[in-house]
């Protein structure tokens, strides 16, 4: 047999082979057992040495044509047989699209976080700015500068974590205040501001004490506030988060950092004054205190002495509490969520 001849057979036994393959791997090892180094068809080659010039070719140009034909049939059965697969994991793998989604379960913001934003964006209204504080306070600012220095009696009532000597976790949100007077420059305005955050006290925790509460610190300072402007703010904010239907009303009090100062009640939400066990009986809730602020505190600021100005301060825990009807703080911070949820 001439090596055309070989050749030639060759060509029909592999077309043979290829026809019949019915899986990839197959294909791929035909490819190497035809065109590998050690393949039939390169064997077959070999012989082209053997052959006169004028064979050469000739014999060279049919094995050429042989070798493109074969390597078209191969690639069109791999492409036949990927297709295969392909409809076979598809038919495999029908998803059922009728089946109902699964749901993904949404968090809700803390309802602490929620009444701090509500407050915040009442104030926002406003034209208030939002102060951040720092919960770690230097002594001076946290009491000397509200006016209580060493050994003032009113420290004793917010006795609380010293980190040194100097350095206290913040017994409450007041420091922002002289922070903000300093910082800011009265030549292009007054000061409208509120200040949420974490307050610390060395207090037993109980179902309405905490060692560690939230506070919103409030201050406006600027030419001619009075008391009427504290008691209108507070109004508008008392009814904005209790209803239109609340009254408000000032008691004489006492803080060292106002003058005058003033316990806010509001009235009970409950039985809107009649008396009842939320309100024991007097048909009022304290809810704040607050004051003008005192002219000790706006000098130790170095504010023009023809600036005043008005402060707050609330527990965003307390009114949280007697809005919902939470009896007890702890709940808070408890984590869990079958508390929680009920905020949405
Ligand atoms: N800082 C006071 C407290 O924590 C509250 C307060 C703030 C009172 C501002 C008056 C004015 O009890």
């Amino acid at each position: 047999m001439n090596l055309k001849e070989e050749l030639e057979s060759l060509r029909l036994k592999v077309i043979e082979e290829i026809d019949q393959i019915n899986t990839l791997g197959g294909l791929s090892q035909i490819r190497v057992e035809i065109f590998g180094k050690k393949g039939s068809i390169t064997q077959a080659l070999h012989g082209m040495k053997d052959l006169t010039p004028e064979e050469r070719p000739v014999i060279g140009a049919f094995a050429n044509e042989m070798r493109d034909a074969l390597s078209e049939q191969l690639e069109a059965k791999k492409q036949e047989l990927e297709e295969k697969v392909m409809n076979e994991k598809l038919s495999q793998e029908t998803i059922d699209v009728t089946l109902p989604g699964r749901k993904i379960k949404r968090g809700v913001l803390h309802i602490l976080n929620q009444a701090r934003e509500e407050i915040e964006n009442i104030f926002l209204s406003l034209g208030y700015q939002i102060v951040e504080g720092f919960e770690v306070e230097i002594d001076h600012y946290n009491f000397e500068r509200m006016n209580m220095p060493k050994d003032h009696p009113a420290r004793d009532m917010q006795d609380t974590f010293y980190i040194s000597e100097d350095i206290v976790l913040r017994t409450h949100t007041s420091p922002v205040q002289a922070r903000i007077m300093e910082a800011h420059d009265f030549s292009k305005g007054g000061l409208r501001m509120i200040s949420p955050g974490k307050v610390f006290r060395r207090d037993t925790d109980d179902a309405t004490h905490s060692h560690q509460f939230h506070q919103i610190e409030g201050l406006v300072v600027d030419q001619g506030i009075t008391m009427g402007d504290l008691k209108g703010t507070l109004e508008f904010l008392i009814k904005k988060i209790f209803g239109e239907s609340r009254d408000i009303r000032l008691r004489p009090s006492f803080f060292p950092f106002t003058e005058p100062s003033v316990e806010v009640d509001v009235s009970c939400f409950k039985c809107s004054g009649k008396g009842c066990n939320v309100c024991k009986h007097t048909g009022w809730i304290e809810i704040l205190g607050a004051g003008m602020v005192h002219p000790e505190v706006l000098r130790m600021s170095e504010v023009d002495t023809d600036y005043s100005g008005f402060a707050f301060g609330l527990g965003i825990e307390r009114i949280t509490m007697l809005r919902y009807g939470i009896n007890d703080i702890r709940d808070f911070y408890n984590n869990d969520l079958r508390f929680s949820v009920q905020f949405t």
